[in-house]
């Protein structure tokens, strides 16, 4: 679907239906200029948040400040460090202390300008300060571009683990900027190109065979980019505060995460989840569902993204899991009846969980 939005520039367009009403997601080159229009429609906006961190190109934030004025709303640049330690209480303290220094009011907004770190920090601070101001999301990386920006979910960590506190609070628009990507190192591509390998396996095969027979750049990337969105889109629209079917997108997350945890985030989300993908369908395998191990390996190998790890204790990837059992009441995993047909399961025999760790190199 193709749109024009104030001035002259072709963007694609996909709508999110959720319970507060519907919100765009811009994609293509220069969303980031619809801004104006966004904030415009905003009532009584006088003061925006602009929130980045250290790594993402000053340009970004930089365009959203001059957009804001443009709306007339003056701007307040805030960073947080960036990396997994931003998304803590501290970080959101800080963040809601300068908010409320600079002088927003319940009908300011936020504007998270970054990848999925800024977004889940950003989008806390939005869904809590003054219970609730708007939020609007800017990603600049494609994992963010493709999944964390949609949906509403916010999240920071704790000690005892990942997205342990959160809130849902959707944004009024995501405005996903393509030209973003040409700054984002090689390895960050590929995280997001995880995620959108996720999309093609739980909804969307079709992705699974655009990335077997082309290069993800260009109008490629593109398509890859608005079909996750449209999977993404359709999930939250299903099960907006996941009480069911938006589980189905932590395919190859249950793993993922312990990953990340025991590796002390030297392997990125993406990177664990690869590997957490082709446990998840050795597990299926295992249960007697649908074989697709060789041909995830075969696409992950050729994305450059790992399909097992090697050096990681399996007493300490099951313990961490463990833990997550304490908070969501029963180890369960997503796994695959047919391509594109997810599932959870619970009450997995310890002998297939063993096995499947095996498959990835976990012994
Ligand atoms: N809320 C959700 O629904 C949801 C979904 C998936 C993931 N997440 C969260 O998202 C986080 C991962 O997000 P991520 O992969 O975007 O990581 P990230 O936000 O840490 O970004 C990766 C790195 O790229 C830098 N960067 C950002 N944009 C750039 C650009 N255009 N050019 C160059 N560098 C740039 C960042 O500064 C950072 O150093 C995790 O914390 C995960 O839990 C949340």
């Amino acid at each position: 679907m193709s749109l024009v939005i104030g001035e002259a520039r072709p963007l694609r367009r996909v709508d999110v239906a959720v319970s507060s009403g519907t919100y765009p997601v811009l994609v293509g080159e220069d969303a980031a200029g619809s801004l104006h229009d966004v904030l415009s429609g905003l009532n009584g906006l006088e003061r925006v948040a602009i929130v980045t961190d250290a790594h993402v190109p000053q340009s970004w934030p930089e365009l959203a400040a001059g957009e804001s004025r443009e709306a007339g709303a003056e701007p307040l640049l805030l960073s947080i460090g960036g990396g997994e330690a931003s998304k803590s209480t501290e970080a959101v303290s800080e963040l809601l202390e300068a908010m409320a220094a600079g002088g927003l009011h319940r009908r300011d907004a936020v504007i998270a300008v970054g990848g999925g770190v800024v977004g889940d920090v950003a989008g806390f601070a939005a869904a809590t300060f003054m219970r609730g101001i708007p939020l609007i999301q800017m990603p600049t990386t494609l994992l963010a571009m493709v999944d964390s920006s949609i949906g509403g979910k916010t999240g920071l960590n704790l000690r005892a683990g990942k997205n342990l506190v959160g809130a849902f609070h959707q944004p009024v628009a995501v405005l996903a900027d393509t030209r973003a990507l040409t700054t984002l190192p090689q390895r960050e591509i590929n995280c997001g190109l995880a995620e959108i390998v996720k999309y093609g396996f739980i909804a969307a095969p079709r992705i699974l065979e655009l990335l077997e027979i082309s290069e993800p750049e260009g109008d490629v990337l593109d398509e890859l980019i608005v079909t996750s969105i449209r999977c993404k889109a359709k999930t939250v629209e299903a099960d907006e505060r996941e009480q069911a079917s938006r589980a189905h997108l932590n395919f190859g997350h249950t793993l993922g995460h312990a990953l990340e945890t025991v590796t002390g985030h030297s392997m990125s989300h993406g990177e664990a989840i690869a590997v957490g993908m082709v446990f998840a369908l050795l597990l299926g395998r295992e249960l007697g569902l649908v074989d697709l191990v060789d041909r995830a390996r075969r696409l992950l190998r050729r994305l450059d993204l790992p399909v097992e790890i090697q050096g990681v204790d399996r007493d300490a990837v099951l313990n961490v899991m463990q833990k997550d059992k304490k908070f969501s009441r029963g180890l369960r995993f997503v796994v695959l009846r047919e391509l594109g047909a997810p599932e959870v399961v619970s009450e997995v025999p310890d002998a297939a969980i063993t096995e499947s760790l095996e498959g990835v190199g976990i012994n």
